[in-house]
Order: C-alpha cells, then structure tokens, then sequence
C-alpha cells in the first residue's frame, strides 16, 4: 500500500507532488521519490525514510522545474527501506521512470529474462522490473502519440499479481501513462490539468472532478489530447466520472469517519495482497522469503510463539493450528514474560516473534534472549525493514499496509493468514502433510478476503447493536477452541476503546468461578464454532449459552450460517460465513471489530487514538 501521484498541467509539478505527497504518506513512509521531465530530460530524486527526508534533499538539490511528473511514497513489500529501493525506479537508458502500488508476482522470472539481455539491476524490488520492461517496450514502439501508452498496455500484458504503475519518459513531456490491476489509482481532471492519485487525496486540493479505473486498464493523461483509457489490448473504455465530495482530511480516511473503519474495510484487500505471490499455481506454499532451509525446518522440534496483545492473541490461534497441521509442540508465549522464566531453548527450537510494528520492546528483547540462547527466530510483521524482523533470522511479512489506528484490525487478521502460511509450509517441507491436503487448506485461505467482504456487508444490525451496549459497564465474551482467543481479542478491542470493563474466558471455564459475575443483563458475546467441526465442541458451548441465558444474561452469539442450534438462545444473532475451523477466526474476529469501534464511537471518545495507548510500545 504506497501514496502514487502523478500530474501533467501548467503549474510546477515538483510542488503539486510534494503535496500530494505529504497527503498519502499515511500510506506509506518508508522512502519517497520524485521524478519529473523537463528540457528532454527526465530528474528522479529519492531518499529512504519520511517525506521530509526527500524534502531536505530536494531543498539542497532542487529538480528543474517541470510541468509533468510523478512521486511515491512507499512501504515496502520486496526489498528494504532502502534508498535504491526507493521509487521511482528508472530504466538502465534513462528513457522512462516508473512508480509502483501492489507485488508483480512473476517478478523474478521477468528479472531473470532482464539480466539475460545483460540488464543490471540496482535494487532489490519487483518494481525495477516493470521499469527496463517498460524502456525495451517503448523502444520497439514506433514514435508518435500513444506511444508510451502502447509500451504499458505491452508490459501490463505480461505481469502477474497486483499493480498500479505510473510512468513517464524523458521524450514525453507532456504525457504520463499508468495501468491499473487490483491496485487503486483515480484521476483528477482539472481545468487544463490532469493528477493521478492512487486516492483521491492526491489531488482533493485541487479537483474534486474525478475519474474512476476499472481492473486491467490503461490511462494516458496528454496536455494537448486529454485523458485516453484502453484495456490492456487497446479497446477504449469510457472512465466513470463521479464528483469527490470529502474534504482533505476525510480523503485520507478514505472517506470514513476514523482510520480504524477505514482499516477494517481494507481486511480483504489486506488478506488478499498477503497472500498474494505464496499459494503455488499446484497449491503449494512458495515462501521464499522464510530464509531458513529446509533442513533447518526439519530439524525443528518444539516451536515457540511470543508476542504482545492482539498479536499474542494472533500466536494462540497459530498454536491450533500448527500443532495440528505439523504435529509440533507450539507454546504460545506473552513477550514480557517469555525471558523472565528461563525457558528452555536450543538449536532445534523455533521462536515465532509476531509484532504489526516490528519495534515492540517486549517482543523485541524476547526476540534477542532466544537469539542467546540459539534457538532460531522467524518473524511475522507488517513494517518492512523495523527492528524485530531485522534481528530475526527469517521473516514473513504481512502486506496490511500501514496500520494508522492504535487498535489493530487488518495487523490482527493478516496474523493470522501468515501463521497459517508458516505452519502449512512447515508441513510441507516436513512431509507431514500431503500435498492435496495442504493444497484443500490453501484453496480455503483464497477464499478468506470473500468471507470477510461478505461479513463486513452486513455489519449495519451490528452497529445497531452496539449503540444499544454503549452504556454497558461490563461485557464478557465467551469462546472454545480457536474461539477462545478470538473472545480475548473482542475483549481487548472493547476495553482499549471503549474502555468498558471486558473480559474474554475459555466457555469451559465459565462454571468455574466468572458465572458469578453474570448477573440480568449482563451482555454475553458467545464465539460459536461450527457444528460441523471434528472438535464438536459446538454442543458444549451452546450449553455454555444456556446456562448464562438462565442467569439472565442478554446472550450475543456469532454463529455460521445454517447453525440452528443456537437460534432458542441468541438475544441477538451474528451470521458469517462457513469457515473451516482453523481459519474461523478469520471472520469471527470481524463483528467483534465493528462492535467495539461502533461502541466507542457512540461514547464520543477518540477510535484512533484512545487515552493511554501508543500504536508501537517501544518500552519494556
Ligand atoms: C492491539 O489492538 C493493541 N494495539 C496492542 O495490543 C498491540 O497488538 C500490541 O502492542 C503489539 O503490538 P505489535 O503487534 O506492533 O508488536
């Protein structure tokens, strides 16, 4: 998830990008770039780090002032927060610049047809790859109007997986061409000007008139002829215009009222570009980047999970799911307890750190205790190039994009998708699991980003309920299984949001000793688990339902479609989706999202931002 800008018109470029710039860095600070064209020559500049790093070094050494040009602000997916990393990322000949939003999932057999034509690659990206694609195209490209445009459609015809490119060329001084596949890009439409975006907060300062892409299409922005969208075959498309109707600052939401709803809203997008470039074509893993070999996987014998709140949460569901996939004992882990009781670590273990942040102190200093101690460390983060997966001897990132809001939501869920990831590869590479029971499960995870979509349309009588708890003064939640830590995250949301007294429990639990607590009224979330799990432990926690029911309790189950069992007892009823049991936590975790941001929002107090908390907790 990068900030994307592009502009052709008649004022300086380089200040309408900057911004822009400045507009998008909420999605994505790792490094920004600039590139612009002017007296036939095409200037990029790009630095590593926030904008205001690109901005003291364009201060120092300023680019010629131009009228067509592009910026990124990245956050990185292949390759570190490097200045080579950087965007925009220019040709070998210096003919074409191009920035990029989304993975090209084929990148690195087009990187290897590139260096066997004696390209010299200067980064580590998947982007550098569209950029020499693009210059070889727009060589071979007769000279004339659509010229550049020609050379995309050519490129965009060979890549595979996410992307918005946006390019420019030193020959073309008054077009940009961009293509778009399952990555957001809008134009703005000015008077006499054109802005790329890949939101519209790009360019809200200066239109509101804007134009809708639609997947797989090509836009060529010309000062003199105007705005030419094509498929990737040449076909004219006609864009939708529609009218922006937010200010600036709702733009960066997206238009929501908090960058929480916003990120709630990106859940599938987020499981989606996760899992994007892993599942095999056959339903392997392809985990590439977990750089521990195979012989190290095999020679695991126990597994730790350690992490800090949501995450720790995260870790409990991987527990279930990793010990039953590989058959390894897995201890789930807090990171500030983890190094205090001396545990038992040696070559053969494996510490799976799990931080949205990568700077969580807890966590980190676990990570260093286990490195001591020799055991191995893998990462799963969601910040390219932070702390902990830099000291970790392996990594799997998320692609969530960043993470505004404090409480964590699109970090939480694509957790979950990467533990899934890293224990159904470990019983691949182990041969625990066969390959058509590991490609069942992964034809289970591409069907993730749906389930959530289809929960997240019908989240309005949710939001409705929350209103009618927001004076509650305490909320228990109740889960079995991998439901159990599902009911201590829906707990830990209300509480560090609404800051309600909310406490999740094992539904086992329940009778011995916090059935007290349950008095008339009290509200009571129940996680239910499908009753066509092998656990079957579905009857015991519809008993668990009844017995607070007969306390008095308003009972508020989440249950899969079709389950009828629980209807007698639900005050009120959440439907998702049939889920296999293991990844249930996927789109149950959801309402919980909604019920808290909802609640907290009726109490008046700040979603994003609530009393006490830090997004990153870089003390111990
Ligand atoms: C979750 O909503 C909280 N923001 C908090 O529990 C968080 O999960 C925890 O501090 C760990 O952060 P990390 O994932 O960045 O390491």
């Amino acid at each position: 998830m990068c900030g994307i800008v592009g502009y052709v018109g008649p004022q300086d470029a380089r200040d309408v990008i900057l911004e822009g710039l400045r507009r998008l860095e909420y999605r994505g600070y790792d490094s920004a770039g600039i590139a612009v064209v002017a007296d036939g020559l095409l200037s990029s500049v790009k630095k590593a780090g926030k904008l205001a790093n690109l901005e003291k070094v364009l201060a120092e050494h300023p680019l010629p002032a131009a009228t067509v040009g592009i910026g990124h602000t990245r956050w990185a997916t292949h390759g570190g927060p490097t200045d080579r990393n950087a965007h925009p990322h220019v040709s070998a000949d210096g003919s074409v610049a191009v920035i990029h939003n989304g993975i090209i999932e084929n990148f690195a057999a087009l990187r290897a047809e590139c260096e066997a034509q004696g390209v010299e690659f200067r980064s580590e990206t998947d982007t550098e790859v569209a950029a020499h694609l693009l210059a070889a195209a727009y060589a071979d490209t007769p000279e004339g109007p659509g010229r550049l445009a020609e050379a995309m459609r050519v490129i965009s015809r060979r890549l595979e997986g996410a992307f918005t490119l946006v390019a420019t060329a030193a020959t073309e001084p008054d077009t940009l061409v961009a293509a778009r596949r399952s990555s957001p890009l809008v134009v703005g439409v000015g008077d006499g000007e054109y802005f790329l975006g890949s939101d519209v907060a790009a360019f809200i300062a200066h239109t509101r008139e804007a134009r809708e892409l639609g997947q797989d299409q090509v836009v060529e922005i010309d000062r003199h002829r105007g705005l030419t969208v094509t498929d990737f075959f040449g076909a004219a498309v006609e864009p939708k215009a529609y009218t922006v109707d937010w200010d600036a600052a709702a733009a960066e939401k997206g238009g929501y009222d908090w960058f929480m709803l916003k990120e709630i809203a990106e859940q599938p997008q987020a499981i989606a570009d996760t899992l994007l470039g892993r599942l095999g074509s056959q339903g392997e893993l392809v985990l590439d980047e977990v750089r521990l070999s195979d012989q190290e996987l095999r020679d695991i014998d126990k597994i730790f999970v350690v992490a800090c709140g949501t995450a720790f949460h995260a870790g409990m569901i991987a527990k279930y799911a990793i010990e039953h996939w590989t058959r390894i004992p897995v201890e789930v882990e807090l990171a500030s307890e983890f190094r205090y009781r001396d545990p038992v670590l040696d070559r053969s273990t494996l510490v799976v750190v799990i931080s949205q942040s990568g700077e969580t102190m807890d966590t980190l200093m676990a990570l260093r205790h286990a490195k001591d101690q020799k055991a191995r460390v893998l990462a799963i983060c969601n910040a390219n190039g932070s702390t902990i997966p830099r000291e970790s001897d392996a990594v799997l990132y998320t692609h969530a994009g960043p993470e505004v809001a404090v409480a964590s939501t699109k970090g939480f869920l694509t957790q979950l998708v990467a533990c899934y990831l890293v224990g159904l590869f470990l019983a691949q590479v182990r041969g625990v699991k066969y390959e058509d029971e590991v490609s069942a499960v992964v034809d289970d995870l591409r069907r993730l980003p749906e389930a959530v979509a289809e929960v997240l349309a019908a989240m309005e009588p949710v939001r409705e309920l929350a209103r009618s708890l927001a004076d509650a003064d305490t909320i228990l939640f109740l889960g079995r299984h991998v439901g159990y830590p599902v009911a201590l995250e829906g707990a830990l949301k209300l509480k560090e949001l609404a800051y309600i007294h909310a406490e999740g429990f094992a539904a086992g639990e329940l009778k011995h000793g916090p059935i007290a607590v349950v008095d008339q009224g009290t509200p009571v979330i129940v996680i239910v688990p499908s009753p066509r799990s092998r656990e079957s432990v579905h009857g015991k926690v519809v008993s668990n339902i009844q017995e607070v029911r007969a306390r008095g309790a308003r009972t508020i189950v989440i249950a899969e479609e079709g389950d009828e069992d629980v209807v007698p007892y639900a005050d009120h009823l959440i439907r998702v989706p049939r889920t296999p049991t293991l990844l249930a936590p996927v789109v149950t975790t959801v309402p919980l999202q909604v019920l808290a941001c909802e609640i907290a929002a009726t109490r008046g107090l700040d979603v994003d931002q609530p009393r006490n908390l830090a997004k990153s907790v870089t003390v111990e």
